[in-house]
């Protein structure tokens, strides 16, 4: 089955349940700055899960490009991935934990779908804890199932929350159980009689998650109003399991990538470890560096959030490269147009990104080059005998030149350094780092919803101001919004001069006072896009969508769409009427990447 197929299969058979399938939203989130990339399927449904109407429906189906970070350093094994993709279906208050079940194990094994090996199936539930009690009712259902199929009821475990939990993909919101499922990757007449979590032959590949919980700034757990149903099928592990492979390398979805690292290494796949690993974390992060870059929202290689994010990406992949053997300059380009090939029918921004996203990989090649050289210097002016964990600490630090290579530059001289010392080193600084993140972070969107909802809301009338002001070549590239300020990117290649900084100021203010309602309407995507609504576009399933507009109303009370000041495609929240924003102002504009500009306001009351 090759990966289109299989990604259809799974839309169509929720859709044959009544689910309406939606598109893959970007993966930078929008205005939730408590995360720097969408990590799962769930991201971008938080309002909905929260209890905000969906415009589409309270059944859902997607296919959801995600980023994770936290597991890199498993990257290199069989089934981690940095960028992967997660099919899901989506009970917005509607069915519960029988339905959910009952379509997992149908679609997984029913010949008509996945037809899989019932016997190499086992899945695990929540065990309870002080947070939330034992889930007896998502055991029951599979205890029932298993009985049925003569699955042995030691394939069913209960497990703490480490395990059998989801959520909330920030630091707060919808969270709750879950039930995972996973297949027995190894010999199908090996089959342990019992679950283990500590084989990674069982490999999961399916996680049914049952919202029944908000996740407070505080800590604690507040019921939702309506419980929801959230789950994520790893396309590209059950690829893998389908295709009879125990590795997802082996995949269409990383072959060509894979073989075009053979050329480059003039080294075969398959044959060392130690070769295998290296070649799996430059097809991984190759491909995520290139997923990301090519998102529509102008990421690129920088110190900073998500550009750093890419930028160690593409460092790493060439610290293996430089492993392998690969001697060539510029080749990760030719990796990432493998990745392009892969996705560009499904994710159409990569093809038309394609030159940015090749262009960056080659300049930040070029980049890292300099920082090797000059670290090279700085290794070269320390004795040898001194280079132990602190000064390859400090060369990390001071010039980004990676330890992995001092190591390999004092191994020539049959110096060994002291790993240990070093990764103290770091943990010291990555904790401090991260105490100020959190500080920075702290609020989060659910906790504080009435000030981010006013900053979302402005952002609309920036948007619109910005249009105005600027010119119509103006489009959002994204916003991050906490309970104290507004960041917000936007395509324009030049700075802003004061004046034109003032008149967008200016006619937010003016919006502000003229005090529009803010009206929300479900329309279809074309009905947006003709009344001239910003947003996103790219929708391959003519889902319906809902539209913020800020305008005076018409004597039957919609908003006069003719003279509107904004209107936007969003999944909101937004205040009902822009006169409650107070003072709105820019405190800064600066360049964010090439062609981005960003804004940084706030409000006053
Ligand atoms: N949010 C859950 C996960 O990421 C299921 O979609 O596993």
């Amino acid at each position: 089955m090759t990966a289109n197929e299989l990604r259809q299969k799974y839309l169509n058979f929720f859709q044959e349940k009544n689910h309406a399938a939606i598109s893959s939203a970007s993966l930078i989130p929008e205005n939730d700055p408590t995360v720097l990339f969408t990590t799962a399927g769930m991201h971008p449904l938080v309002p909905y899960l929260l209890g905000e109407k969906h415009p589409t429906g309270n059944r859902l189906t997607n296919s959801q490009k995600c980023i994770r970070t936290d597991d890199i350093d498993e990257v290199g094994d069989a089934t981690h991935h940095t960028f992967f993709e997660m099919m899901g279906n989506w009970s917005l208050g509607d069915y519960f934990k029988k339905e959910a079940i009952d379509f997992s194990w149908e679609f997984l094994t029913s010949s008509k779908w996945l037809n899989l090996d019932k016997n190499r199936l086992a899945v695990s539930v929540f065990k309870g804890d002080e947070d939330a009690p034992y889930d007896e009712e998502a055991y029951k259902i599979w205890q029932e199932i298993f009985s049925k199929n003569n699955i042995p009821e030691a394939r069913i475990a209960k497990l703490p929350k480490k395990n059998n939990w989801w959520g909330p993909a920030g630091l707060t919101g919808p969270c709750g159980p879950d039930s995972e499922m996973f297949y027995w990757a190894g010999e199908a007449d090996k089959v342990p009689a019992s679950f283990n979590d500590d084989n990674d032959l069982w490999v999961e590949i399916w996680n049914d998650v049952f919202m029944q919980y908000n996740k407070l700034a505080d800590g604690s757990f507040e019921l939702l109003k309506k419980p929801n149903v959230d789950t994520g099928l790893g396309l590209e592990r059950v690829l893998a399991v389908i295709n009879g492979k125990s590795d997802n390398y082996q995949t269409e979805l990383f072959s060509g990538l894979i073989n075009k690292i053979e050329e480059l290494s003039n080294k075969k796949y398959g044959i060392d470890k130690e070769t295998d690993k290296s070649m799996r974390i430059i097809a991984d992060h190759i491909k995520a560096a290139a997923c990301i870059i090519g998102d529509d929202k102008g990421i690129t290689p920088s110190n900073t959030d998500q550009g750093y994010v890419v930028r160690r990406l593409i460092r790493r992949a060439i610290r293996h490269g430089r492993q392998l053997g690969i001697e060539k300059k510029y080749w990760t380009k030719e990796v990432a147009e493998m990745a392009i090939a892969v996705y560009k029918n499904i994710y159409n921004e990569l093809e038309k990104n394609k030159h940015s996203i090749l262009e960056n990989l080659d300049k930040e090649e070029e980049k890292f080059i300099r920082t090797l050289e000059k670290g090279l210097i700085e290794f070269k002016k320390i004795s040898i005998a001194d280079i132990n964990g602190e000064a390859a600490f400090n060369l990390y630090q001071s010039y980004g030149f990676p330890i992995e290579i001092t190591e390999e530059l004092a191994q020539e001289s049959g110096i060994k350094v002291d790993r240990k010392r070093f990764e103290e080193e770091l943990k010291k600084h990555q904790d401090l780092s991260r105490t100020a993140s959190a500080g920075k972070f702290k609020g989060g969107l659910a906790d504080s919803s009435e000030e981010t909802t006013k900053l979302h809301t402005a952002a609309h009338l920036l948007l619109a101001a910005l249009r105005k002001v600027l010119g119509e070549q103006v489009t959002q590239k994204g916003s991050n919004i906490t309970s104290e300020r507004l960041r917000f990117d936007f395509a324009y290649s030049e700075k802003m001069t004061p004046e034109q900084i003032k008149e967008t100021e200016d006619l937010v203010n003016w919006a502000i006072i003229a005090n529009f309602p803010v009206v929300c309407e479900e329309l279809s995507l074309e009905e947006a896009k003709n009344r001239g609504a910003m947003g996103v576009f790219d929708s391959k399933y003519g889902e319906r969508v809902k539209v913020y507009t800020a305008s005076k109303l018409t004597a039957d009370g919609t908003p006069d769409i003719n003279s509107a000041f904004s209107q936007e495609i969003c999944g909101g929240p937004h205040v009902d009427n822009t006169g409650i924003l107070g003072k709105f102002k820019i405190q800064k504009e600066e360049s964010s990447s090439a062609g981005v500009r960003r804004i940084k306001a706030i409000l006053q009351n």
